[in-house]
């Protein structure tokens, strides 16, 4: 048996952990501190659900049909605990925090329950649970950032890893459950968060994305957004770092002046709009105005000509009128977003705008909006496609393409998928390529020699 300070039994002792990831890019990263945290307890990581002893399942409360996903997988875990009654399986992440107590109840209960800034206490829940018990924690903290935590990365691409620099979000907008599950936003120490950059770096890695729910309001001591990027990128010139998530309402010059100064920072920005109409925007409580958006966009575009934009927008928000959500398509127009994450409103326990506002569109008209708004992307996605065609990008590879092994596949700095013959090329090389020619996801090009 493993012990620390030869008197409590460490509560992992080569027990088995699985850890099944959804939702958005924070939760993947999450999953990597909980592993890590785990493996100092002494449980072992597997990817084989088959053989876990402990199986936790990290989770999202964003929409319905993210929560929807979950109880379905429950279900399924039934099977595995009827085969293994010792198995132990954990709900943890947004729905635990939303969710509480009231997951440990009825048919589909679970042994435990922790929430995002828990996780250093999960080998205690794993005791109580244990112990016959539940293990419980759903407290939010104003502090944890798990700074000196090293996530195990779990993506073994080798080549590029997130970084998480805050957590929690205090933006609140009236659609948003994120507030009430990830709780108050603060930011992470910036020289641990430059120290795990420079590690990845020396072990391989070549791409970091900076992660937080608003990363333009980042701040520590003296440090803010703007520095901590220059100093992530100061790290070495071969590694290329990206950020997301940005609010509009926060976009900076400064922030853009930086990032046009330094060609490794990617040429890429997230910037969700949720919707067109400075109505909807206000009853939303963004706090930015379609004219506002536009300004930030002009902006982007005068500092860097070849930036991709992307963005997030919600079809069939209470009370968006016709003329609302064609504000939404024109605004698509006018900005041309090279991508977009595209949504139907799905009302949130406790938000202010289930609480206030209602669900007045119906399903169907929700639907048919969301439709209009991905068949209009699909036709953007594609026309910026067809531009790159005869132009010349810098690429990453990250992987062998899926349809041949005799070809790569990589990203520009736009963050574009390129698949090319793989010549002498392997995983985290640049190769200069031409673009060939295209399909609506994907680009395809000739190396330049
Ligand atoms: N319904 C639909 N989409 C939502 N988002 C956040 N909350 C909701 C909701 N209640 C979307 C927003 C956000 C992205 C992460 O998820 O577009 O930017
Ligand atoms: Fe949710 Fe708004 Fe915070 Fe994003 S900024 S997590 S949409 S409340």
């Amino acid at each position: 048996m493993i012990q620390v300070n030869n008197l409590r039994p460490l509560t992992g002792e080569g027990r088995r952990l699985f850890i099944e990831t959804y939702g958005c890019q924070m939760n993947v990263g999450d999953s990597e501190i909980v592993v890590s945290i785990m493996q100092k307890e002494g449980y072992i990581y597997t990817e084989n659900i088959e053989e876990a002893d402990i199986i936790l399942i990290n989770t999202c409360s964003i929409r319905d049909n993210a929560e929807q996903r979950i109880w379905g997988r429950l279900a399924d875990m039934r099977r595995l605990r009827k085969r293994k009654p010792t198995l132990l399986i954990g709900i943890i992440g947004c729905m635990a925090e939303r969710l509480q107590g009231k997951l440990t109840e009825g048919e589909l209960a679970v042994d435990i329950v922790a929430g995002p800034d828990t996780y250093r206490d999960l080998p205690r829940l794993v005791r109580e649970a244990d112990g016959g018990g539940k293990g419980i924690n759903t407290l939010l903290s104003q502090e944890e950032t798990y700074a000196e935590i090293a996530p195990v990365r779990l993506d073994k691409n080798g080549v590029s890893a997130y970084i998480a620099i805050m957590r929690g979000c205090n933006n609140f907008c009236s659609y948003c459950v994120v507030p009430y599950t990830r709780g108050r936003e603060r930011s992470r120490e910036a020289s641990t968060i430059i120290a795990e950059a420079r590690s990845l770096f020396e072990n391989g890695y070549r791409e970091v994305t900076l992660l937080g729910q608003n990363v333009n309001s980042y701040r520590t001591g003296d440090v803010d957004f703007p520095s901590l990027l220059k100093a992530v990128a100061e790290i070495s010139p071969l590694l290329r770092v990206r950020f997301a998530t940005s609010h509009p309402k926060d976009m900076s010059d400064k922030l853009l002046e930086v990032m046009a100064s330094m060609p490794n920072i990617c040429r890429a920005i997230h910037l969700p709009a949720q919707s067109g109409s400075s109505v909807m925007l206000e009853r939303m409580n963004r706090k930015y105005t379609r004219e506002w958006y536009l300004d930030r966009v002009a902006a982007i575009r005068r500092y860097m000509p070849d930036c991709a934009i992307t963005t997030d927008l919600i079809a069939g928000f209470t009370g968006e009128t016709e003329e609302d959500h064609k504000l939404t398509l024109s605004l698509m127009e006018e900005v041309g977003y090279e991508f977009a994450f595209m949504f139907k409103y799905s009302e949130r326990p406790g938000t202010f705008a289930q609480r206030n506002l209602g669900d007045d569109i119906p399903e169907d008209i929700k639907t048919a909006r969301l439709t209009e708004i991905i068949n209009l992307q699909n036709k953007l996605s594609e026309a910026s496609n067809k531009r790159d065609v005869g132009k010349e990008f810098e690429v990453l590879v990250e992987g062998t393409s899926k349809r041949s092994e005799e070809q790569l596949f990589g990203r520009t700095s736009q963050n574009k998928v390129v698949v090319f013959d793989r010549g002498n090329h392997t995983v985290g090389d640049y190769v200069r390529c031409r673009i060939t020619g295209c399909s609506s996801a994907t680009l395809f090009g000739e190396e330049i020699k």
